[in-house]
């Protein structure tokens, strides 16, 4: 059967595959669809035809799967923010799982790896302790919303929907943070729409408002707020500051960072302290930590410290080695290691979270942990030490050929991979896989209702 574009056809959904969307075989062509689950049948609409695959949209979904649950969110299905919703927890832990043996299989086309069950969040909902909302002077309207005729279409704070760059949806609650912020998200909304202040606009590059970042610390349960504008315009920004820092005794840290680039991204040319100190604290196991409002750090405060006794139990340290770590933010896994080598040694770009590092060794009173601040490449030229293990957790685009064939070059004995994304993981793995073994992998699904996942891979020398 030959499948042409506007045909209608009835399919079962076989699995999800990276990045989220369901497949179903026509006649051995792979159909995509989107927003379904595995073991639905649904009539879908074929809406782009190529020489191996379509792509279709749903028109009704006839016998919903076994997995389908009822999504808790009021924007689920619009917002870009958490599209597995409505897929059961269980089955997303199992769908992230086959995802990354496929990745080893098909992209590294490495055999026989152990990847485990992936530890489950303990937090289903409220889980993230970072959320990145956008201004925008263009509101995407959600089809329910097209009939009501009094709402500012040149407004809107919150986040985007898949597709779309500049418009954004206008949102009011959002599940994946605790509720405070969202009490805040609605106090930042009516100060600005009160301003007559505009919002920025990613297409006509025009008006102040871009983002707000809000940062929530759980062992402490204080809050950062990050409002990012595109000059500086102290006036228009304290008056928001001093309101947010009186009503709320847990936000501790008030800053505006300056974007005045294209770019659209929430890390400014520099930062204004408005109000508080310019970072909060969290603790992770029983270390402290400083984070300010650019550096990275976990996204999900708890299943980070399982990913980091993770690290460290693949690590298999015994006191006399020397680790480094590369990529290492704020220096969360160099401290979590510290008390097992004799030296760790962190290589990080971004100068604050070098700063953060030092600081949060001294805090927790460890003396045997160094960074180098630069890229990975020109910081490996440094290195004096040889390193007996290696910890990697690059950013989801993983690592430069040129920086791998500089690991390998080290010959540690063992190397643990963190990644969050199977698909750069797996590329990776593959350029290591003639001289190291890939035992096993560790999921850590620190993104419910994604289709992302961390995982902890632990490789041994061969040879
Ligand atoms: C996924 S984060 C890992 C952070 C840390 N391991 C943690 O768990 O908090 C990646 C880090 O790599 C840093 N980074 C990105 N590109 C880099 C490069 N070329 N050289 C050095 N560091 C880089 C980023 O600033 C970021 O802190």
């Amino acid at each position: 059967m030959s499948v042409a574009k506007g045909e209608v056809l009835k399919v079962e959904i076989e699995k999800l595959v990276s990045g989220g969307r369901g497949i179903a075989r026509v006649d051995g062509l792979a159909v995509f669809v989107d927003r379904v689950v595995p073991g639905d049948e649904v009539r879908v609409k074929v809406v782009r035809k190529k020489k191996n695959y379509a792509e279709a949209r749903i028109v009704d979904l006839i016998r919903p799967s076994a997995f389908r649950v009822k999504a808790p969110c009021s924007y689920s299905g619009t917002c870009g923010g958490c599209p597995w919703q409505f897929i059961a927890y269980e089955k997303q832990l199992s769908c992230k799982r086959e995802h990354i043996m496929d990745a080893l299989e098909h992209i590294g086309r490495i055999k026989g790896v152990q990847v485990h069950p992936p530890v489950a969040s303990p937090k289903q909902f409220g889980y993230r302790n970072k959320m990145e909302f956008s201004f925008s002077d263009r509101r995407w309207r959600p089809p329910e919303e097209l009939s009501a005729g009094n709402i500012r279409e040149d407004f809107a704070l919150g986040l985007h929907v898949p597709g779309t760059f500049d418009k954004v949806l206008d949102i009011d609650t959002c599940l994946l943070q605790p509720n405070l912020g969202n009490s805040i998200l609605a106090d930042v909304r009516s100060y600005v729409r009160k301003s007559g202040i505009p919002p920025y606009g990613l297409k006509s590059h025009k008006g102040f408002w871009r983002f707000l970042m809000l940062r929530h610390s759980f062992h402490y349960d204080t809050w950062l707020v990050n409002i990012v504008t595109s000059r500086e315009e102290r006036s228009w920004v304290q008056p928001l500051a001093d309101t947010l820092y009186e009503k709320y005794q847990e936000v501790v840290s008030i800053v505006n960072n300056v974007n005045t680039r294209r770019a659209a991204i929430a890390l400014g040319e520099y930062e204004i302290l408005l109000a508080g100190e310019p970072f909060i604290k969290e603790k992770i196991g029983r270390f402290e930590f400083t984070i300010s409002a650019n550096s990275f750090f976990q996204t999900n405060t708890d299943c980070a410290r399982r990913l980091y006794e993770i690290v460290r139990d693949y690590s298999g340290l015994t006191g006399r080695e020397v680790v480094l770590d590369l990529y290492s933010g704020t220096g969360t896994i160099p401290i979590f290691l510290s008390s097992r080598a004799k030296k760790v040694i962190g290589i990080e770009i971004s100068e604050n979270a070098v700063r953060d590092a030092q600081k949060n060794c001294q805090k927790n009173q460890i003396e045997n942990c160094l960074f180098i601040c630069g890229d990975i490449k020109a910081g490996l030229k440094h290195l004096q030490d040889k390193p007996d293990v290696i910890v990697v957790d690059p950013p989801r685009a993983g690592m430069p050929p040129d920086v791998i064939k500089l690991i390998g070059g080290l010959s540690p004995s063992i190397i643990i991979y963190v990644s969050c994304n199977p698909a750069t993981m797996a590329r990776d793995l593959a350029m290591l896989k003639q001289n190291y073994h890939v035992l096993e992998i560790q999921p850590v699904d620190m993104f419910p209702h994604t289709p992302h996942i961390e995982s902890v891979a632990r490789l041994e020398l061969t040879k």
